[in-house]
Formats: structure tokens, C-alpha cells, sequence
């Protein structure tokens, strides 16, 4: 067991994300999935109302922070634009505070949630990003059943607080399950895409939805 662990752990350092995160200041090789989604998929444009639904460590938090505050002077137009931000973070995990990033301690499944976004925004939010994963047991199935679960939940947040052609990124895991929340997010939205960024692993199973123009 003891060099299984030290094997993985091993495995993990080499990683070329990892190696890459550390240099970058970021805190975890995720950032690179959601920068991946950006340049594809452009995400963050004119999001100034951003909300992380399982954000530790907090790599999203940081990359959301960057396009956020450059948005402000980009897109100062006569279209949709905003002189602040406002980041909102939650896991049932702590992290490190972030500069005007704000972050809450909790479990996103919790009734209270929602009014707590309304108090916090005020106002219906321009993007939300979701990197939260299950706690995986090891069983492929009930593992990919959960995280569909999951994924139903944060559906629910989103058809409240996510505004009218809003931008939705929503980590699954592919399965048996998954054609069956994709037609269900697609009424949603005006365009919902698949996609494996080049930095997620080849043997993980997960993917992410990317919904734009929120109906
Ligand atoms: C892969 S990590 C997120 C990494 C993050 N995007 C980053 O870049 O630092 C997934 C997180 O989802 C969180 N999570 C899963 N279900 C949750 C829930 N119901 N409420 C709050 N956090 C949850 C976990 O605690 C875990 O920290």
C-alpha cells in the first residue's frame, strides 16, 4: 500500500499541469481545465457576477479573480458592463482567503444556500463554474451516479440565480447517465457543449457541460 501511495504521489509531482500550477502560483493543475475552457469557449466574457460551486483549493477562485478585474477595464462600453465584481466561492472544504474574493464554508446541497446567494449578488449572476466532484468510493457506477446527482442539484441553483444568457461550466463524469442530464441542461440553455480540456486526464472520466445563453 505504502508504495502504491508513494508511486501515485510520485506520479502526481511529474505531472507536467502540476509542475506548471506550482511555478504559476496557482493552487491546483485545474486552473489550466478552466483556462482551457476560456479559450475555447471565451466564458468570461463581460462576467463580473461569478459564483464557484466547490471551489477548494481555490485555482477557479484565482482565475475567475484575473478575468473578472481585467473585465472591468475591457468591457467599460455603452454594452453590459459593471465597475465591480463579485466572486463568490463555497466548499465543505476550508482555503486560503483570496484578495475581494469572497468564500463560504458549507455544503452547496444545503437548503439555506440559495437565499444565502441572493444576499450575497443581489442580483442574478453572470457565470457559474462547477469543478465539484463527488467523494469517489472506486465503484465507476455508483461513483458516476452521484456525481449526476450532484450535477441535478446544481441545476436547480442555476435556474434561479443564473441570469437570462448567462454561462454555465459543469463538471460530470460521462456514463450511462449522462445523454439523459444533457438533454435535460440543454432545455436550458441555447447552446450546451461537451468538452475534455487538454489538461484533465486521459483515464478520468470526467467532462465538462459548458452552457451558454442561459434561456
Ligand atoms: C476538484 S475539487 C475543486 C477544485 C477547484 N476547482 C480548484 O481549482 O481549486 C472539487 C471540490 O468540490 C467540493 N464539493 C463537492 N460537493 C460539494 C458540496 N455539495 N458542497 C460544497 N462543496 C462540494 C469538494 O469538497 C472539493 O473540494
Amino acid at each position: 500500500m505504502k508504495n502504491i501511495l508513494t508511486n501515485h504521489q510520485s506520479n502526481h509531482k511529474k505531472d507536467h499541469h502540476y509542475q506548471k500550477a506550482r511555478k504559476e502560483g496557482f493552487r491546483a493543475r485545474s486552473a489550466y481545465k478552466l483556462l482551457d475552457i476560456q479559450k475555447r469557449y471565451n466564458i468570461f466574457k463581460r462576467a463580473f457576477y461569478i459564483l464557484d460551486l466547490g471551489s477548494a483549493p481555490g485555482s477557479w477562485l484565482q482565475v475567475a479573480k484575473e478575468f473578472a478585474e481585467h473585465n472591468i477595464i475591457r468591457y467599460n462600453d455603452q454594452f453590459y458592463h459593471r465597475d465591480h465584481y463579485k466572486i463568490l466561492g463555497v466548499d465543505i472544504k476550508k482555503i486560503s482567503s483570496i484578495e475581494n474574493v469572497d468564500f463560504l464554508l458549507m455544503d452547496f446541497t444545503n437548503p439555506d444556500f440559495p437565499n444565502m446567494v441572493q444576499s450575497y449578488f443581489q442580483n442574478k449572476i453572470d457565470l457559474i463554474i462547477s469543478d465539484a466532484s463527488i467523494n469517489k468510493i472506486g465503484n465507476k457506477f455508483s461513483d458516476h451516479l452521484n456525481q449526476i446527482n450532484l450535477c441535478y442539484n446544481i441545476l436547480d441553483i442555476v435556474k434561479i440565480h443564473l441570469k437570462v444568457r448567462g454561462v454555465l461550466v459543469l463538471k460530470t463524469f460521462q456514463g450511462s447517465d449522462f445523454k439523459k442530464l444533457f438533454s435535460k441542461i440543454k432545455t436550458e440553455f441555447k447552446l450546451l457543449k461537451a468538452y475534455k480540456p487538454k489538461s484533465s486526464k486521459k483515464k478520468s472520466n470526467e467532462i465538462y457541460l459548458i452552457g451558454l445563453q442561459k434561456k
